[in-house]
């Protein structure tokens, strides 16, 4: 059917033709949306996904509700080259067996508590022990082994629920942790922590992926040029459990201020070194605890890949892979020899429930724990 000019005019007039004077839409560019896939069931049946999280500078990342691991986190490098920059597996199989927490949440309490047991109003509590004599990051079962409950928050942000039982490990209270995994359009992956408890309670959250920025299985982290903003670190006992004392950096081979290649001091002649058989030590932030600001800067010399780490929380545990030996088979069944990749795992204080001089990690009911902590990729 052809329309007359006066026709054409008057159906225009009555608005029977609206939207045919408006200009064509133009193809807006969506936001990529979260996928979700089915990655397998754990050993008692329960079901578990892998989401995938990318954005548009071309960074993504997988994790699973299982641990709230981050599997894989593809980044690229000045030349657009992306390689896979955190140690893992391929398939949840490989997470369900033994490994040391890779890409893991750590909780209820991430590190160590002396001899695995606290005092808290009156009350000795005493959890269970794994690491020696001590509890080591939450216990037999922590945070990294329960499946948590997952919710799309926004296009690109993964919200993981775990409700911690009281009594789960040895731990007082009900305690319920929320972490949020967002991807930014800035390359950064930010997660944000919050818990609530019914009874007095002492938590430290943190996640426990290793890096490694020339890629996963591609050599060890000892060129990595590492920054810390840290005056003073927390030395440690041969169980790895601070002395109580905040002891400076200045003129040992932790003094990482300026920028400084992890291996240059590592089998430095340094008792500190001998006991953490390299760093596995806890730095005591400068910036103020409850403030965003830098923690940690990592440059990779041969791929020009940077990760730098931003944390509200008052410590670092920087951990130079000293446990990995090869046993454990990763991503294309390739091993993870001794420092195949660094860990930056953002906290409190080791032990502090038993050091009144440490920052707080006590959670009253009524009130909410919160710390944020952000990865953010650069190449340059
Ligand atoms: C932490 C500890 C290390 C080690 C690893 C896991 O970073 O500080 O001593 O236990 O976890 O192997």
């Amino acid at each position: 059917m052809q329309l007359s000019r006066t026709d054409f005019c008057r159906l225009l007039a009555a608005g029977a033709l609206a939207g045919c004077n408006r200009p064509a839409p133009e193809t807006t560019k969506k936001a990529p949306t979260m996928k979700k896939e089915s990655y397998g069931k754990t050993k008692g049946g329960e079901a578990v996904d892998l989401y995938t999280l990318s954005n548009a500078g071309g960074l993504t990342a997988k994790i699973t509700n299982y641990g709230g691991i981050v599997t894989h986190l593809l980044v690229p490098d000045a030349k657009g080259q992306v390689a896979d920059v955190v140690l893992g597996f391929d398939s949840l199989d490989g997470y369900l067996g033994t490994h040391p927490y890779f890409g893991a949440i750590v909780g209820r309490y991430g590190n160590r508590i002396a001899k695995g047991r606290f005092k808290l109003n009156g009350t000795v509590y005493k959890l269970a022990v794994n690491n020696d004599a001590n509890a080591l990051h939450g216990g037999l079962e922590g945070f990294d082994k329960k499946v948590w409950t997952a919710r799309e928050a926004g296009p690109q942000s993964l919200e993981l629920t775990y409700l911690s039982k009281d009594g789960e490990e040895g731990y007082p209270g009900n305690l319920t942790t929320v972490v949020r995994y967002t991807l930014t359009d800035a390359n950064e992956i930010r997660i944000d922590y919050e818990a609530t408890t019914d009874k007095p309670t002492v938590l430290n959250v943190t996640n426990h992926t290793y890096f490694n920025l020339s890629g996963e299985g591609n050599g060890d982290i000892l060129g990595h040029e590492l920054t810390l903003e840290a005056d003073r670190y927390t030395p440690v006992d041969a169980g790895l459990i601070p002395t109580g004392v905040l002891a400076p950096v200045e003129g040992t081979p932790f003094d990482f201020r300026r920028p400084t290649a992890v291996g240059a001091r590592i089998n430095a002649d340094h008792q500190q070194i001998k006991v953490g058989k390299g760093y596995d030590h806890n730095y005591v932030l400068n910036g103020p605890a409850g403030t965003l600001a830098l923690a940690a800067r990592v440059r990779d010399p041969k791929s020009g890949r940077v990760l730098e780490v931003s944390t509200t929380q008052p410590g670092v545990q920087f951990y130079s892979g000293n446990f990995l030996d090869g046993t454990v088979k990763g991503k294309g069944g390739k091993a993870y020899p001794q420092r195949a990749a660094l860990c930056l795992e953002t906290q409190h204080f080791p032990d502090s429930p038993n050091r009144p001089n440490f920052p707080s990690v006590v959670l009253q009911p009524g009130a909410k724990f919160q710390s944020t902590t952000v990865w953010k990729f650069s190449a340059a």
